[in-house]
């Protein structure tokens, strides 16, 4: 959680107070707001927990694609993660070097491995024998050399991942990476095609992890690989440990980003990996805390003694955490908190039962409330869903609206939707 209240008991986020900044009707609710400087703080934060050893953060831009804040961490100096041409071409253009991208996802596109390819990219993060053969294939096609590093399953106990079943990435029934059965003959495959550099060895085990154990078991089981590969011959630049670093949602403490960074670097000195960068995928941490999304309070309903809802004008469509995942986040008011002890189950406008964002407290006569801890796998993953348009964004630094988009219009939807003609 990022924001603040100011002496008149306003909400504020980067020092802005967040009802004046939606109080534009040219911006619109819902409205997403971002802290670009605490973004970059994280950075520096993450950096700093090298220590100096060689490393590259390579933000998931999954977690936030929005231009102002990958320019912002590219200008921190991260690179960055992708899972599409599309999160590719986005983060060139908001300057990340492309030695610095890695390109993840178990099935690309030729399309976009010819344009990894093209572009030069660190790596082609392949996750199955059959994949290092199409990318082999390509990069021949294009008479070219492809980067890739071969990312592994390090198959841990499903139950064991300290995370949502949904967000568990890292065990035997997963679709992602290369089963521990297959590793050794993936690498000998990489080492054998002409067309194919292999540049690291990298694993992903599962997303809002709150404790460092399931990462730090998977990095091991990295490292190990990465050991065998250099014995039979490779020359690895990188391992990359993935993201996955937790924030706090307001149920309880969590690791920081650099505490899941150090433990790793102990096992990698542990490991006699010390010479090989250490890269990590960090998304949410970068971001989570650092935005929210501000919602008008359209009206209440009270339906009997004890039943009552708050109803706002952002929907599942727009924050698709809670239905998705059962999670939380917590729910304030933008004016000073009532203390009316009336507790308010807040709802948004779209027709499904799962439209729901629990219960909440200190919301009597709210006009307007922000749903924290939106930053990162907010905006990106909002739909137009019963015909509601895309919310607004809005970018903060030192205080400042540095840069907005307005609510997409109804109009443009529309117009959209019935421009398809035919029978
Ligand atoms: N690297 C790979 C290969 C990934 O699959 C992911 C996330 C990341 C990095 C970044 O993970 P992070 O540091 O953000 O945890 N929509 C879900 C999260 C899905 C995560 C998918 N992969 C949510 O809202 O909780």
């Amino acid at each position: 959680m990022a924001t603040s209240r100011d002496r008149e008991g306003f909400l504020t986020l980067g020092g802005a107070r967040l009802v004046d900044l939606v109080s534009d009707a040219r911006v619109g609710t819902p409205a997403y707001v971002y802290d670009l400087d605490a973004i970059s703080a994280e950075a520096r934060e993450l950096h700093a927990a090298f220590d100096g050893a060689a490393h590259l953060i390579a933000y998931a831009v999954k977690a936030n694609s929005a231009g102002p804040i990958v320019r912002a961490l590219a200008r921190e100096g991260c690179g960055a993660d992708v899972v599409s041409a599309a999160e590719m071409l986005v983060a060139l253009a908001c300057g990340v070097t492309p030695h610095a991208i890695v390109f993840s996802g178990v099935a690309k596109t030729d399309d976009e491995i010819d344009r990894a390819i093209g572009a030069r990219i660190g790596a082609i993060q392949v996750e199955s024998l059959e994949e290092i053969d199409r990318v082999d294939a390509r990069a021949r096609a294009a008479s070219s050399r492809a980067r890739i590093a071969v990312r592994i399953n390090p198959g841990l106990d499903k139950g064991a991942i300290d995370t949502h079943a949904h967000i568990a990435t890292g065990h035997d029934e997963a679709k992602f990476g290369i089963p521990e059965g297959q590793v050794a003959a993936a690498i000998e495959r990489a080492l054998s095609l002409p067309s194919i550099e292999l540049a690291g060895v990298a694993s992903h085990v599962g997303s809002q992890l709150a404790t460092v154990d399931s990462y730090v078991g998977a990095a091991r089981a990295l490292f190990g690989v990465a050991r065998a590969a250099r014995e039979r011959g490779a020359t690895l630049a990188f391992v990359d440990t993935g993201g996955g670093f937790g924030i706090d949602y307001g149920d309880g403490q969590v690791a920081r980003p650099g505490d899941f960074v150090r433990a790793v670097r102990e096992h990698q000195r542990a490991y006699r990996l010390d010479d090989v960068a250490l890269h990590i995928e960090p998304g949410r941490a970068m971001v989570g805390a650092h935005g929210v999304l501000v919602a008008r309070v359209i009206q209440p309903k009270r339906t009997a003694p004890g039943r009552a809802w708050l109803m706002i004008d952002a929907g599942m469509n727009d924050l698709i955490r809670p239905a998705l995942y059962q999670a939380r986040h917590r729910i304030v008011s933008l004016a000073a908190p009532s203390h009316d002890e009336e507790t308010f189950r807040v709802v948004g406008p779209v027709c499904e039962s799962s439209d729901d964002f629990g219960e909440h407290e200190q919301l009597h006569g709210a006009t307007h409330v922000a749903i924290l801890d939106a930053g990162a796998y907010g905006y990106v993953m909002a739909s137009c869903y019963n015909g509601r348009a895309l919310p607004a964004e809005i970018f903060l630094r030192g205080g400042r609206v540095v840069a907005s988009a307005a609510r997409k219009s109804t109009e443009d939807w529309v117009d959209e939707r019935i421009s398809i003609v035919g029978e």
